[in-house]
């Protein structure tokens, strides 16, 4: 598309299904597949549940249309449409800080999201080794056999442990996954991004639909029904609130500069309002559906689900250790274990296309060149960026290695032991703690800020085409205040009074 009056020559999405198809891929991730379930059973099922809602209402999608909103009118990049809007506007560039932070928020998530994707791969190769074996011995009347049938549960919940302790195969396997995200990206806006979340999105949905039945079918249906929809308000705390904030954040792939990138590439028709309705939706409709995908089948085996339930906070346990697990005594655990990996790869692909694609959109350029020129630069750009988040992640693949000379300096990550925040952290986990704690929030505020405050009245009207002076009062709202305090306290909480 050419920006009004910039000469820009970027590629747009070739329509609005192929726009909200990507924009839900970009949301759909290892948050609502591991995060969402581990946050929402923590922190009291239903009554978390309840306030994640009102937060992707009141929050999430007023902060999504923003993102939107800003990137179509600005164009370019992230950092170039903010850059823009702030000139036309009047104010002054330092609002620049916030999509370049932003960037670097995404690029430092996707160098560890790699290494879990990775661990995915891992997880694809056992079940589907498992599963073909017999399949060659047995015939089709494998596929009806509990997965790792004649192993012990020990056994099977030291998959990932033993992974943990062969750091080339988990660098191998970053690489690989890394490798296609650089290549989708490589292929540009329609031909890789589209393309791609037009493929795996559509099987993700059926795969999730079908694991949910089979869950529901076969596991405690109703123990997970309760637990996840029987709202216990005494269970609220106003903790429990900013961590609704927060999940939200991650979720919906806010504060990250994504979805503005994503509204760089949207044409003028699209309406983004009800498009950022329909993305908030299916992204919330998926983190329910993936709990009572999971639950029930947890509940089923009393020992499992007080794993879940007990105070070790579970965290990647969940799907790493408890799920193997419990498609052990499930029937056709093999089968439905593997799909279950399956669509967590899905998933977790299309959200590393978007994490990286907010720096490569930044390197190929808000340049006026030719296409074939900036399709190169793409190309070079795509596969210098996603080198160097390769590289980081090695040191967070090794930071997973237990008590090993080579893993020990990104093991006990010490030089950042004097800030409270990283305190004991290990070099994954204190890049997620920045990357999640400290810059998403940040970002988060001052986009909302940067929609209801820097840009006009009459430029956002004009952009987002409401229906009535009073719904868009309410958006306009929403974003000048709601979001910018709530999302402030997350901040102040996450980043400083708990680490105190
Ligand atoms: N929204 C995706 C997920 O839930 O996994 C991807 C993602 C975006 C993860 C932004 C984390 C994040 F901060």
């Amino acid at each position: 598309m050419a920006v009004a009056g910039t000469g820009q020559s970027n590629e747009n999405w070739s329509g609005r299904a192929a726009f909200i198809l990507a924009a839900v891929g970009s949301a759909v991730g290892l948050g609502n597949l591991v995060r969402f379930p581990y946050v929402a059973g923590d922190s009291g099922g239903g009554a978390f549940i309840f306030v994640y809602l009102a937060t992707i209402l009141f929050i999430g999608v007023p902060v999504l249309i923003a993102e939107f909103m800003i990137g179509r009118r600005g164009g370019g990049s992230a950092i170039a449409a903010v850059s823009r809007l702030a000139r036309t506007e009047g104010r002054t560039r330092a609002w620049v800080i916030f999509p370049i932070l932003g960037i670097l928020a995404s690029f430092l998530i996707v160098s560890y999201y790699s290494v879990l994707a990775g661990w995915i791969l891992h997880f694809i190769q056992v079940f589907a080794v498992d599963i073909g074996g017999r399949f060659v011995a047995e015939g089709p009347v494998a596929l009806t056999a509990p997965a790792f049938e004649g192993q012990s549960d020990e056994e099977i919940g030291g998959i990932l442990p033993k992974l943990l302790s062969q750091p080339g195969r988990m660098i191998v396997l970053h690489a690989l996954f890394m490798a296609a995200t650089v290549f989708i990206l490589s292929r540009g806006v329609k031909s890789g991004i589209e393309a791609a979340a037009n493929v795996m999105m559509p099987i993700f949905f059926v795969l999730l639909l079908g694991l949910t039945t089979f869950s529901l079918v076969t596991g405690e249906a109703m123990q997970a029904l309760t637990f996840l929809f029987t709202p216990d308000f005494s269970q609220l705390t106003g903790s429990t609130l900013l961590r609704a904030v927060g999940q939200a954040f991650f979720s919906l792939s806010l504060g990250a500069a994504m979805m503005l990138t994503y509204g760089t590439y949207l044409s003028r028709e699209t309406d983004i309002k009800s498009s950022s309705q329909i993305v908030a939706t299916a992204d919330t409709a998926v983190a329910l559906i993936a709990g009572l995908a999971l639950f029930p089948i947890v509940f089923a085996s009393p020992v499992l689900s007080a794993d879940v339930m007990g105070d070790n906070d579970p965290g990647l346990g969940l799907l790493f250790v408890t799920v193997p697990r419990a498609f052990h005594l499930m029937p056709f655990g093999s089968l439905f274990g593997l799909a279950f990996f399956v669509m967590a790869l899905f998933a977790a692909l299309t959200s590393a296309i978007a994490l990286l694609e907010t720096s490569v959109s930044w390197a190929d350029g808000d340049y006026d060149v030719p296409p074939a020129q900036k399709a190169r630069r793409r190309v070079i750009g795509a596969i210098c960026l996603g080198g160097l988040a390769f590289l980081i992640g090695i040191g967070h693949a090794l930071s997973q290695v237990p008590q090993t000379v080579a893993a020990t300096f990104f093991n006990d990550w010490s030089p950042l032991d004097a800030i409270p925040l990283f305190q004991g952290m290990n070099f994954l986990d204190a890049i997620d703690a920045l990357a999640t704690t400290v810059l998403q929030p940040f970002v988060g505020m001052i986009t909302a800020l940067f929609a209801g405050w820097a840009i006009s009245t009459s430029a956002a009207k004009e952009e987002l085409r409401f229906d009535n002076d009073s719904t868009f009062a309410l958006w306009q709202t929403l974003v000048r205040w709601v979001a910018p305090i709530a999302v402030g306290l997350v901040l102040l909480y996450g980043a400083i009074i708990v680490p105190l």
